[in-house]
């Protein structure tokens, strides 16, 4: 089976790149199975119905969140009632799915969602349970499925706990994405011949910006320490994905290449 898994999707211009590209790749790659963090869909700040509904429209199976799912107060209805939409499961003061087991072509395919712990800013930790364990009790839940694939979206900052959490699951999961920091790392790998991994998918959005923001807002805070208003760049964008394929006996994943516009 191959799968696609796009990174963080940014505003209008990562909606306009999925508009004009997503269905035509998943036909010429052959896709089986597309999963889309969502959580920066819109205007650069969470997730709306609209984008939601037109992300399964393009072809996502399940969209996942991070750490901006606090943004919009009517994002809470759609973690609740949305059934392909996910939340990290590790996430203790909203309502809403961790986890799920998607059946598509007679094929169980799960996706857990789960938010890092460390350097992820304005995130109450208090709110937020520790990832490593939080994942097995989400491995336990979902065996009564039998699942045949397990992917997870590792939404955090810090390159060491990502790497970390690669090495606690090589043996128990099909594959460990990394999404939130919007820049795309070189170290696709199959760890172990068992799964597969990527530090981090990078970003569906704008080029020129500072990972999405407009550039001369990031440079002001950063250079005056002004306090001026986020607003997301509305610049050319960038695809950010990576196919991994899998062999339909062993279930194992046998490539993961990134694949970018
Ligand atoms: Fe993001
Ligand atoms: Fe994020």
């Amino acid at each position: 089976m191959k799968f696609l898994l796009v990174g963080d999707v940014v505003g209008n211009s990562g909606m306009s790149i999925l508009k004009n590209n997503l269905k035509e790749i998943i036909k010429k790659e052959s896709i089986d199975f597309c999963i889309i963090n969502g959580e920066n869909s819109a205007s650069g700040r969470g997730i709306k119905e609209k984008q939601y509904k037109e992300l399964l429209e393009l072809g996502a199976d399940v969209v996942t969140m991070g750490n901006h799912l606090y943004y919009r107060k009517e994002a809470a209805k759609l973690y609740e009632e949305e059934e392909r939409l996910l939340i990290p499961a590790n996430v203790t003061n909203l309502k809403g799915k961790g986890s799920i087991v998607v059946e598509k072509n007679g094929v169980k395919v799960a996706v857990i969602n789960l938010l890092g712990k460390v350097y992820m800013g304005e995130v109450n930790n208090d709110f937020v349970t520790c990832p490593f364990k939080e994942v097995k009790k989400q491995l336990e839940i979902l065996k009564k499925d039998s699942p045949d694939y397990i992917f997870l979206d590792f939404h955090a900052e810090a390159t060491a706990e990502k790497k970390a959490m690669g090495q606690y699951l090589k043996e128990d999961i099909t594959c460990l994405f990394g999404t939130h920091t919007h820049v795309q790392t070189s170290d696709e790998e199959i760890i172990e011949g068992s799964m597969a991994y990527i530090t981090d998918v990078g970003m569906t959005g704008p080029k020129d910006s500072v990972i999405g923001l407009k550039t001369e807002i990031a440079l002001a805070r950063f250079v005056t320490g002004e306090k001026i208003k986020y607003e997301c760049s509305e610049s050319e964008p960038i695809f950010n994905s990576v196919i991994v394929t899998t062999e339909d006996n062993t279930k194992k994943p046998v490539s993961i290449k990134r694949y970018n516009i």
